[in-house]
């Protein structure tokens, strides 16, 4: 069985070995820049070990879970743009590095560069691959759409927050663990339980990036500190301190959540003590522990040997809690 360590390597070869159209040197550079200044290749990886999870050959699922990366930093370049953000894995963003034209345009390529890789599944695979892909691109976009609506509505409900967040997230996990488990040789009911895990883990993951935008420490995470805050998303932090706050306290969050004042470094720290007094946090780490749990019931579920989901139960276990 291979582990993380060992597969994190596989992927990370395999990215500096993708082919480029060289004609425009401007138009690939941003690209190869997102995908060498680090990143978890959380996706990758759990695609590979979904696979191994069925089998021990897992050669032909190389290139095609590479195009889950692909695409994946190609939804950051974009999420970027729209979150005004500017510094990613501790570097600068593509738009901040290169303006809005070139991110826009080398995040599009981005995603026909996963096409690429797809299309390098084996024939019998191919179709069935690409059609979980793809109908988990349409709902990230949607998710993303969503997330924006978000920004200028005043209350979101805790399930409205959920289902935000699978599609612009947990969805691309789950299908990367389905899609890996297919490689595998998994049947179809076994690939829709891995869905599942992947799916409880991917909103256990998100509700932690909102915790680690506003608690993270800026040089592990990478990302500018209280970035949700000051661009007013709509967090899972956000949402359950609406949902518990006293009405006073509510309504100083609010407006304070939607002001749009130069001093962000007050907003803050104004709503982080707002967060504190609700401890926010401790519940916000509950309730991703409870995604994390519930993944693994799914993996318990799935029908190998009970060592070959250790890499799998390992991998959830260092999620939990994770600083980056
Ligand atoms: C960031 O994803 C975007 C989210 C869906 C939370 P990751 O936390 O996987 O980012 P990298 O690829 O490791 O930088
Ligand atoms: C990420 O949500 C979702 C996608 C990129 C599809 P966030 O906006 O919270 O991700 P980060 O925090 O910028 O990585
Ligand atoms: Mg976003
Ligand atoms: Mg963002
Ligand atoms: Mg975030």
């Amino acid at each position: 069985m291979y582990n993380q360590p060992a597969l994190k390597k596989i992927i990370n070869s395999s990215l500096v070995n993708i082919s480029y159209n060289t004609e425009s040197e401007r138009l690939i550079d941003p690209v190869k820049y997102v995908l060498s200044i680090g990143g978890k290749r959380l996706r990758p990886v759990l695609a590979l070990m979904a696979c191994n999870l069925f089998s021990d050959q897992i050669d032909d699922a190389v290139v095609p879970v590479t195009g889950l990366e692909i695409f994946h930093n190609f939804t950051l370049v974009h999420d970027d743009i729209m979150d005004k953000a500017s510094v990613r894995r501790g570097f600068q963003t593509v738009h901040s590095k290169w303006g809005l034209n070139q991110s826009i345009l080398s995040g599009d390529v981005m995603a026909f560069i996963t096409n690429e890789c797809f299309l390098q599944s084996p024939s019998h695979l191919l179709q069935k691959i690409f059609r979980i892909f793809n109908k988990a691109a349409i709902e990230v976009c949607v998710g993303q759409q969503i997330d924006m609506d978000f920004e200028k509505a005043i209350i979101v409900s805790q399930n409205e927050y959920l289902r935000m967040i699978e599609l612009k997230t947990a969805v691309l996990i789950a299908a990367s663990v389905k899609i890996g488990a297919l490689f595998g040789g998994a049947d179809d009911k076994e690939a829709e339980i891995m869905y599942d895990f992947g799916r409880n883990l991917g909103l256990a993951f998100q509700i932690q990036d909102d915790i680690l935008d506003t608690y993270g420490d800026v040089k592990v995470f990478g990302k500018v500190s209280g970035g949700d805050i000051a661009a007013g998303k709509k967090t899972f932090l956000y949402v359950k301190a609406m949902e518990i706050a006293a009405s006073d306290l509510r309504k100083r969050l609010q407006e304070l959540y939607s002001s749009e004042t130069s001093d962000t470094e007050a907003k803050i720290k104004n709503v982080t003590e707002i967060y504190d007094h609700l401890n926010i946090k401790f519940i916000s780490e509950n309730l991703a522990t409870e995604y994390l749990k519930t993944a693994l019931s799914f993996l318990e579920k799935a029908g190998v040997p009970q060592e070959r989901k250790e890499e799998l139960i390992q991998m959830t276990g260092s999620l939990s809690g994770r600083d980056r």
